[in-house]
């Protein structure tokens, strides 16, 4: 009992998949990263990136956006992502706080003025 339970907090404490507190990320730098480590793959109009090997990540979540899904959930897909991509999309570009901010960033700004210009309506995130 005792070694899973040692276990159970070393996990949690190294910055493994998972959902970051919402306080310890930037997402300043995590736009930064994004565009130095992601961007020659991805669209982003954010971060004014124009990458066309992986997916438009605009395009990618504003239906997810559309039906609400929560920023939170946005960031595990993302932070799991980044650890568990298919080629041609290489694992971990990033680790631990480069990670979560990135992750965090894309969260925040991925389909959300297309979701607005789709369903004006909304409310800004
Ligand atoms: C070498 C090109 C390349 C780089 C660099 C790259 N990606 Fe990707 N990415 C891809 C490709 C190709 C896919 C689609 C295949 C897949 O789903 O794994 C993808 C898929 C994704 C998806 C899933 C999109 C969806 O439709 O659900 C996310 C999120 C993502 N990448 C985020 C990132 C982030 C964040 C970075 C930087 C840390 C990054 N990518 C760097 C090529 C790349």
């Amino acid at each position: 009992m005792m070694v899973v339970a040692l276990g159970a907090v070393v996990l949690s404490g190294c910055g493994g998949t998972g959902v970051p507190n919402a306080a310890s990320v930037d997402t300043s730098k995590g736009k930064q990263l994004f565009t130095a480590t992601c961007g020659s793959c991805h669209t982003l109009a954010d971060a004014g990136t124009t990458g066309k090997i992986g997916p438009d990540l605009d395009s990618a979540y504003v239906g997810d956006r559309l039906i609400g899904m929560k920023d939170s959930s946005f960031e595990a897909l993302v932070r799991q992502q980044i650890d568990l991509a298919d080629p041609p999309m290489p694992r971990h570009l990033l680790k631990g706080q480069d990670a979560d901010d990135v992750a965090a960033y894309v969260a925040k700004v991925a389909g959300v003025k297309l979701a607005q210009q789709y369903n004006p309506g909304s409310s800004p995130p």
